[in-house]
């Protein structure tokens, strides 16, 4: 039997533990947490579902989709409006930035949105309640396009929007980063994954809303935190959950885990087992790899090609630096330089063959300067410090009838001399060959005096005795006035400095070489001034020095031995250049008189250059040639015979006047 007393024992005992359980399954409703959803009951609608990882896809790629999920039970308000909710969350797109729309969390009086357009509706309302009293949504926007109509900051921001689309507070997305104590931007729709926390005090009617990378902590600043009166939203029962939708661009919106409390901050999420997100879906993922791969291997290519370029390009301007080399630094050219000036040594450059190579014209394009460049082929290795050394003294040969010589470039079996630009070329260009310009014999005068003065400063008046060893017309040059400039000195001492034994030349030109070369062997000032004596010869006869000739079909032909039989018989006007309209007669005998004295088969029968001069400036007087002087004998081809001469001093007197016509000038009949 049971007493009065105990029975109501027993109902109070039940009552209270049926209050009990109803108070655990209303406080089971005020909190939830799910890292991840399996298993969750959820009210699911449109592109939304949820993955067998637990991850919650709210849509896929299907363009003006949309989604809904909603925890089952309502929510009860009635009491405190205050709430805590924090969610993680993903957008992946094709194109970063250009995602659409996002992903709105949402409390709601009803969980049908049938009638709600995707898009930039966020598949909450539609064009005729957006913004309606009546709606009693609020929503957290994370919203990937920017919508004007609706008053939106930027095409990547958090809004806080109350029963319509038309925000009461919102912020571009960005976190603080407690550490480093700065805002960082982020993309919404850029794959990256993110935690949100909205925080809301029903008393203060205050709203905060934060934002962070995933597994970072929550920031302590608020992204957002704004007033917000929720008294008539909230009814007593709603739905919490989310809302998300696709516009014209295919993007995929993720949710891998959320917390809500109504009691308090809505509990942590646990990254280890939230879901993991996608990666970055194929298109654009494929089109980055490729895109690196495309750039490793044009970076690739590109690094190989301009290593061949460069190992080319070294090839090309190599040039030969010796330690030694450095003290004449001043005086080297770089082979680039050279190369760039002269159009890569291009044959529409080339200036003439000389002595010892190819004569290039060169021009240094941003200053016009031009000058010469002569190509030596130089093989030895040994001497060229003794020779550069001379080339760099020659360098400091000043003469007006010298040609400059401005520096010198080394390559490998190559020597390049850099030198003053001649306009005119050469001499002989003007003398023998087909020449359209006849030089007048005061010209000719001019030149033979300005290359017997250079040849006295290079034996007498230069610090040391150089020898040319190459005296001819081709190796006189003309300036743009037609002054005769001697180039090529002391090129020979390079053949010197040769070590092949076989290959000691003989420098000089035949019918330049004086006899006694072919004994001795050994150039003298004496073995120039006879260069210079058949170089007066070409000046004043226009000849070559031998040639076969058309009057001596038989014989070769000897200019020295026609001018001395010609001498011999009175009559050594006749040899004069034929093309001279006028010249005169007394200048004429005295350098064809002076060329015979120069040609002297013994040297010591020859004048010094000095005495050259002096005979050419009518400083003194021009003696007498011997008569035993017999020039069958003479050249270098017929051998050398004895027969000695002294020479008077400048003052001496005592002249033949011979063969010098009465008259001083001569001009030609029929010119
Ligand atoms: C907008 O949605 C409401 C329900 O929320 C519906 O009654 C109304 O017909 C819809 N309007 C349009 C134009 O679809
Ligand atoms: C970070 O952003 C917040 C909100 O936009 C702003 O109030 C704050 O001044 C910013 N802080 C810094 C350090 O830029
Ligand atoms: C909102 O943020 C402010 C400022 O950080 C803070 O004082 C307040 O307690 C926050 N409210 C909620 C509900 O988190
Ligand atoms: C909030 O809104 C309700 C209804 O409009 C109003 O009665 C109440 O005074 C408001 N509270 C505040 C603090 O503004
Ligand atoms: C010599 O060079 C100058 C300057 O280049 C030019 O004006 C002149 O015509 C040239 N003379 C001859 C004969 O070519």
């Amino acid at each position: 039997m049971f007493s009065m007393a105990e029975i109501c024992t027993n109902l109070h005992n039940s009552l209270v533990l049926f209050f009990l359980l109803v108070l655990t399954f209303a406080q089971d409703e005020k909190q939830f947490t799910y890292n991840g959803f399996n298993g969750a009951k959820f009210h699911i609608d449109g592109l939304a579902e949820i993955h067998s990882n637990g991850l919650l896809q709210m849509t896929n790629s299907s363009l003006q989709g949309s989604g809904h999920v909603f925890f089952l039970q309502p929510m009860n308000f009635n009491t405190s409006r205050s709430f805590s909710t924090t969610f993680a969350f993903a957008i992946n797109t094709n194109v970063p930035g250009h995602g659409g729309h996002g992903i709105a969390f949402i409390i709601s009086s009803s969980m049908n949105f049938e009638h709600a357009v995707p898009a930039e509706y966020l598949a909450i309302f539609n064009t005729t309640n957006n913004g309606n009293q009546s709606n009693h949504v609020f929503a957290v926007e994370l919203d990937t396009v920017q919508n004007a109509v609706f008053g939106d900051i930027d095409g990547n921001h958090v809004g806080i929007d109350v029963n319509g689309l038309r925000s009461i507070g919102s912020a571009p997305v960005m976190y603080y980063s407690d550490e480093e104590r700065k805002n960082t931007s982020m993309q919404l729709s850029g794959g990256e994954s993110m935690q949100i926390w909205i925080d809301y005090d029903g008393e203060k009617m205050v709203m905060n809303v934060t934002l962070a990378p995933l597994k970072h902590k929550k920031p302590k600043r608020n992204l957002l935190s704004t007033h917000v009166n929720l008294s008539e939203v909230l009814l007593d029962s709603m739905y919490v959950g989310f809302s998300s939708s696709t516009g014209l661009t295919s993007t995929e919106h993720y949710i891998s885990g959320w917390s809500w409390s109504q009691i308090g901050e809505a509990p942590e999420l646990d990254h280890s087992k939230l879901p993991p997100f996608p990666r970055i879906r194929t298109p654009r993922n494929k089109l980055k790899y490729m895109f690196i791969a495309l750039i490793v291997i044009l970076f690739l290519l590109l690094q190989t090609i301009a290593g061949v370029a460069f190992t080319l390009w070294r090839r090309k301007y190599a040039e030969l630096k010796e330690p030694w080399e450095r003290e004449y630094i001043s005086h080297r050219y770089s082979y680039k330089d050279l190369y760039i000036a002269t159009k890569g040594f291009k044959d529409s450059e080339l200036l003439g063959f000389g002595g010892f190579g190819k004569v290039y014209k060169g021009v240094i394009p941003s200053t016009q300067t031009q000058f010469a460049v002569k190509k030596v082929a130089h093989d030895s290795k040994q001497g060229m410090r003794e020779f550069v050394s001379e080339i760099v003294t020659m360098r400091s040969l000043r003469h007006r009838n010298l040609v400059q010589l401005l520096g010198y470039c080394r390559r490998k079996g190559e020597l390049l001399l850099v030198y003053d630009y001649m306009p005119n070329g050469s001499l002989d260009k003007f003398l023998f060959q087909n020449k359209e310009y006849n030089l007048s014999w005061s010209q000719r005068i001019n030149i033979v005096k300005g290359v017997a003065s250079a040849l006295l400063y290079l034996h007498e008046e230069w610090e040391q005795v150089v020898l040319h060893r190459d005296v001819k017309a081709s190796n006189v040059l003309l300036d743009a006035d037609m002054n005769a400039r001697l180039g090529d000195f002391g090129l020979a001492r390079l053949y010197d400095h040769e070590t092949d034994p076989r290959s000691t030349h003989l420098v000089g030109t035949v019918g330049y070489l004086a006899p006694e070369l072919n004994t001795t062997g050994k150039p003298t000032t004496a073995t120039d001034v006879y260069a210079f004596g058949t170089f007066l010869l070409e000046v004043a006869c226009g000849r070559r020095p031998n040639s076969l000739q058309e009057f001596s079909a038989d014989q070769d032909f000897v200019l020295v031995d026609w001018v001395y039989d010609s001498w011999k018989k009175g009559v050594i006007l006749e040899t004069s250049d034929p093309n001279l309209e006028y010249y005169q007669a007394e200048e004429m005998e005295l350098v064809l008189k002076l060329a015979l004295l120069c040609l002297h088969p013994k040297p010591e029968g020859r004048p010094s250059m000095r005495q050259a001069v002096q005979f050419l400036h009518k400083d003194a007087i021009l003696p007498d040639i011997p008569s035993d002087y017999d020039h069958e004998n003479n050249s270098f081809f017929h051998g050398s015979w004895g027969m000695s001469m002294s020479f008077p001093s400048s003052s001496t007197s005592g002249i033949s006047h011979a063969t010098i016509s009465s008259d001083n000038s001569v001009r030609r009949a029929g010119r």
